[in-house]
Order: C-alpha cells, then structure tokens, then sequence
C-alpha cells in the first residue's frame, strides 16, 4: 500500500525534476531543507526521522525507571547523563523533521494516537539493573550499528544530527557494557542476572533492525533515495557478527542454539527474532505499549500549562519587536 502510494505520487510529479533530483542523489550530494524534492522522499523522511525522535524520547522510560534505583551515585550519575542526551537526541530529530514542515506538536500528536510508532525495543520491560547493561550493550549497541550508516544519508539535517547522536550512542553502549562486565565478573548471582538480561533483551534487540528484508515494505525506495543505507538484514547481521564475540568475552551464553562461525559466509549464522511476536509488539501488543503511551500521554496533558506560558511568552516577545521597529 505505502509503495503504491509513493509510486503514484512519483507519477504525479514532473518527470524531468524527478531525473534532476535522482542524480544528485546518485552524486551523493546533499539535499537541504529549501531544494525540491519529491512529495514521496519528504513523507518518507518525516516518517522515519519522526519515529526516530519519538523512539529517543519513549527510550528515556525504561531506563528512566532505573534512575532513583541505581546501585552507587556514579551509576546514577552516568544514567542520568545518558537519559538526558537522549532526550537531547530527540529534540536534534524533531528539529531535523521541522525542517521538512511538520511541526513538533504534530509529530507528538501522531505517537500518543498512535498513528506513529516508536522502536518495538522500548516495549520491554527493565526488569534488574542488569538490564541497564544489556540496553547500554545491546539496545545502543543496535542503535549505533543502524545509525553510523545514517550520518551518511541523503538529507543534509538528518545526517547533520546524526554526526551528534553517534558520538555520544558510543558512550552510551560502553557504559552499558561496563556495567555487564561488572556483573559478569561479580557473584554467581550477579553473573546469572546479566545472563537472565542477555536471555530477554537478545532476540527484541534484533528486532530493532526491522522485518526480514523480503518483508520490508520501505527499504527498496529509501535506499534508492539514500534515506537508508543499508537494508535491515545486512545491519542485523553485522550486529549478530560484533555482539557474539562480546558476550563470549563476558563469559555469558547468547540465548541462540543455532548461533555459530560460518567460515563460508565470514560471518555467524543466527535464528531470526519471532516476526509474529515483532508484528503484535508494532501494532501496540507488547508488554509495555499501554504504560509507554500513557505515560507519554501524561506528560503531554500535564504540561500543557507550560508549554501555553512559554508560547504565550515568545508570542508576547515577537509583538514587542515588531511594535519596536
Ligand atoms: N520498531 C517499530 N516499528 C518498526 C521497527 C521497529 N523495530 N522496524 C520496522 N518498523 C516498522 C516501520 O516503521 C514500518 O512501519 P511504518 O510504515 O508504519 O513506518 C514497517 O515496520 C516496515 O518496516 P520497514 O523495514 O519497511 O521500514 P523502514 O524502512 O523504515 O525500516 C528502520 C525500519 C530500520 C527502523 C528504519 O526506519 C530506520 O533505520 N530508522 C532510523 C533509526 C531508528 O529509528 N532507530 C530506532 C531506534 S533509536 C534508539 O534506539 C535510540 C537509542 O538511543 C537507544
């Protein structure tokens, strides 16, 4: 449906502009907020930076949840540095969308309706502090593996932001580790948490890298228009290929039977995440759906009050200036 929907309107628009506009995009040139573009490439990038952002701020929760339980003040500390930059990464994604005219509130609107997702991932429990381990080591881990590709991509302020968001991802995924080291490496009961973290946040963190590429539904026209550099099941894999060795280092076993060297492939064979469990999880079934978004929903109609005074604020200052001039 979301294919034929990009094709008609591809038919739609000027064919000559169209040519114009696929070769910069073959030149590997950058297309900025004011050069024309495709209705189809404009919609594409608001749905994928606009899900972005809302997967950066809805990722605050599960961790967030952790903040006030941390084991040590340093633990706290680092997990409140990493919560805020993501609601910094947030705010960098939606100003990258606005660009494209939609406007903050929109975007917002369209995820607590539920008519925009946010990463399946955030729709799992925390359920130990070593959990805080597994989504800085696996979850950012993922992150970065879909992201660092993205600095590269065709629109110049969501590759901007995302030059941003990589640098700090990376901090965010050794922390993680550097927590999983420490249980791997604790008591017997520490170790068994980071395995029982690993065991549950393994096969979700594979779903981070979308369906199985013969069931994307956007990947063909997104790479074609450098939205998306690399399709789901090539990411995937190079995740699978750096994470195994990890997890053997932390001396913890990856919850995969079939996880094992492929000589011939140069990479490791894996068991493919549950697609029915990804699909009931994206239509709003997971675990935790309900609590994401009414939280989210919470937050949007309890602060309303701030958000009028600080519109009403820089209402009041524009007629200032304009009265002034
Ligand atoms: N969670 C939720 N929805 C997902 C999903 C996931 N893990 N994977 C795919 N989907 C959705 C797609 O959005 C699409 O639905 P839509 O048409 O309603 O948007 C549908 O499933 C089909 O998937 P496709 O593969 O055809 O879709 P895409 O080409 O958009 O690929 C993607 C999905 C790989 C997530 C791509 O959108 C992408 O690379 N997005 C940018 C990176 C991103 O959003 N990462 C999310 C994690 S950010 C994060 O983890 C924060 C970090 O700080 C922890």
């Amino acid at each position: 449906m979301y294919a034929q929907m990009v094709k008609s309107e591809a038919s739609q628009e000027d064919p000559e502009k169209l040519a114009a506009f696929q070769k910069r995009i073959d030149a590997n040139e950058k297309i900025e907020p004011k050069d024309w573009m495709p209705e189809g490439y404009r919609k594409t990038l608001i749905r994928q930076i606009g899900q972005h952002a809302h997967s950066e701020i809805v990722g605050q929760l599960p961790e967030g949840n952790w903040i006030t339980r941390a084991p040590t003040l340093e633990r706290k500390a680092i997990l409140l540095a990493k919560v805020q930059d993501e609601a910094g990464h947030g705010l960098y994604l939606y100003c990258a969308a606005e660009t494209l005219g939609v406007s903050r509130d929109e975007l917002t609107e369209m995820l607590l309706d539920g008519r925009m997702k946010y990463s399946s991932i955030f729709n799992y429990p925390t359920l130990t502090w070593a959990d805080m381990g597994a989504v800085g080591w696996l979850v950012d881990g993922a992150a970065i593996m879909n992201q660092v590709p993205l600095q590269r991509t065709s629109y110049g302020p969501y590759a901007r932001a995302m030059v941003r968001i990589c640098k700090e991802e990376s901090f965010h995924q050794r922390q993680g580790f550097d927590i999983m080291m420490k249980m791997a490496n604790g008591t017997p009961a520490q170790k068994q948490m980071a395995q029982d973290a690993l065991n549950r946040i393994w096969f979700p963190a594979l779903m981070m890298f979308g369906p199985s590429d013969k069931d994307s539904v956007h990947s063909s026209q997104s790479m074609a228009w450098k939205i998306k550099m690399n399709t789901n099941d090539e990411l995937r894999q190079k995740f699978v290929d750096q994470t195994a060795p990890q997890a053997e280092y932390l001396g913890l076993t990856v919850p995969d039977e079939t996880l094992a060297w492929n000589d011939e492939k140069g990479g490791y064979d894996f068991a493919e995440p549950d697609w029915s469990e990804f699909h009931d999880v994206i239509q709003g079934n997971g675990p935790c759906n309900a609590d994401r978004l009414e939280a989210r929903n919470r937050a949007w109609n309890d602060n309303a009050w701030v958000r009028e005074g600080m519109m009403a604020h820089a209402a009041k200052k524009r007629a200032q200036k304009v009265a002034a001039q």
